[in-house]
Formats: structure tokens, C-alpha cells, sequence
């Protein structure tokens, strides 16, 4: 199933939260919606601290905040950063946010959206706080920049992603009952039945904002189409 332009949309234009344990899918959720959105007319930014090549195709790979910014300059739609594999990670996407902000408040880059998607998030989160997070989730929805947040566990998300995030995209978790509760999610309690079923895997549990959540098919997988597949006209 593809995903729909009403989602497509609610993610370039608020905050998100995507929570779900190791191969719950994530991942292929949030770089199918950056693929379609980078194909419309918004800008994205994945930060990809596990320099997993699978998603090489969602931009240009950079490995420094200096190398970002050349290619925002030279009005690159699609960037990848890969943050070192060390401590200095957490410095490095809070100098590529620092720089991108700059620039986003200049005239060229205005009208400019941009959606800022950061897996693994709690590896750029120290003692609760993270200086590029705080920026990107309280002040970046003003300025055409919206966030994707993701995560294994709800309790991994620091609290400003989670209460700033109009859409929340739960798969797969293993977090405890009392602690879906502090979240307001006792809705989701019975639902993990379904979630945990080996048949259900990838689909996931979702809200858009106005506190209405329903369970969404697995998005459907580009494959690479094969030569013929490409030759032939469907339409
Ligand atoms: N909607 C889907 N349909 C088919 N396969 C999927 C789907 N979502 C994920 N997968 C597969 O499951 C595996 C784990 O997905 P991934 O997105 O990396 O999970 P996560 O980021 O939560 O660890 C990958 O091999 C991926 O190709
Ligand atoms: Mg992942």
C-alpha cells in the first residue's frame, strides 16, 4: 500500500515521531516517505548514524557538517548525513543544524521546505537534551523545517520530540504497559496482540494530530524494477 498524499503531507508539514523496535520497519517507512517527498518539491535531510547503504538513494551521502553545507548551497534537494561513528557525532548534527538554520534564514532559502529525518535518535540525545533536536522541534516548524524523529523504545525519545510531534507513527514496541499509559496510549494496550503477530509485521499503529489513531497496511517497497518491467508501459 502506497502511502497516502494526506500522510505525505502531515509529515512536511509538522513534526513526527516514529517508534518501533529493531526491523519493526521504521526505517523503510520514513525513507519511503522522504523518497516520495523528495520527488514533490521538498528538501530532506536523513541523518543516518549507521551509514546503512540501503539508503544511499536518499540523496547525497556527506560526512561532515562543512560537506552539508556545500551541497546546500548548491541547492542539493536530497542529503544524507553520516555522522561519525564516535562521540564527536552528537557535535556534528548540531553544527549541520546550526549551519542549515543559518542559511534557511537568508532570502534563497525562504520558501525553502525541508523535512529533517534522524534515525537512531537517542544516539544524539546526551543526559535528555540535545542542542540540534531542541532547534529543529521548537523553532523549525516556523521556518518550513519539520522533524522525523525515530526510535526503538518510546522511552528513548526525549520529551520535547514527543509532546511537539502532531504525528506519531508507532510500530512494533516493546515498551511496558505503564509507560503507554504516561504517554496517554492506553488505546494502544490492546492492539499489541495484533502488532506482535509475525503476520502483522510492518504495519503500524498511527495519528496525524486531533487525537484520532488508526492501524496502517505496510507501505509497499520499491524494488528496483526489473529492465523489462521498465520497457513495458502500464499506463
Ligand atoms: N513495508 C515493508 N514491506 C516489506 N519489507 C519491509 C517493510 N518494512 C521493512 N521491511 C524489511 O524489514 C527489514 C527491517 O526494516 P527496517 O526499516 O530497517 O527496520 P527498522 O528501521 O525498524 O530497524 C528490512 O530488511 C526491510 O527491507
Ligand atoms: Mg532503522
Amino acid at each position: 500500500m502506497a502511502l497516502e498524499r494526506r500522510i505525505l503531507d502531515a509529515i512536511r508539514d509538522r513534526h513526527s515521531v516514529v517508534i518501533g523496535m529493531t526491523r519493526s520497519g521504521k526505517t523503510t517507512f520514513v525513507a519511503n516517505a522522504l523518497e516520495r517527498l523528495g520527488a514533490m518539491s521538498t528538501h530532506t535531510l536523513f541523518v543516518d548514524p549507521k551509514h546503512d547503504d540501503a539508503f544511499v538513494k536518499l540523496g547525497k551521502v556527506c560526512y561532515t557538517p562543512m560537506q552539508v553545507y556545500e551541497q546546500l548551497l548548491l541547492k542539493q534537494k536530497n542529503i544524507v548525513y553520516r555522522p561519525p561513528g564516535t562521540a564527536e557525532r552528537i557535535a556534528g548534527l548540531d553544527r549541520v543544524i546550526e549551519l542549515l538554520f543559518g542559511l534557511h534564514k537568508s532570502p534563497g532559502f525562504k520558501r525553502v521546505r525541508r523535512v529533517i529525518a534522524i534515525d537512531e535518535i537517542q544516539l544524539f540525545v546526551k543526559k535528555g537534551g540535545s542542542k540540534a533536536v531542541e532547534m529543529i522541534w521548537t523553532i523549525g516548524a516556523g521556518m518550513g523545517i519539520t522533524g522525523v524523529a525515530m526510535t526503538q523504545r518510546m522511552q528513548l525519545l526525549n520529551e520535547t520530540c514527543w509532546s511537539q510531534s502532531d504525528n506519531k507513527f508507532i510500530f512494533r514496541i516493546e515498551d511496558r504497559t505503564d509507560y503507554l499509559k504516561s504517554r496517554n496510549l492506553d488505546h494502544f494496550i490492546s492492539q499489541q496482540e495484533f502488532f506482535n503477530d509475525e503476520m502483522n509485521k510492518y504495519w503500524f499503529y498511527f495519528t496525524t494530530g486531533g487525537g484520532k489513531w488508526k492501524t496502517h497496511k505496510p507501505v509497499s517497497i520499491n524494488k528496483p524494477k526489473s529492465r523489462r518491467r521498465l520497457s513495458l508501459s502500464r499506463w
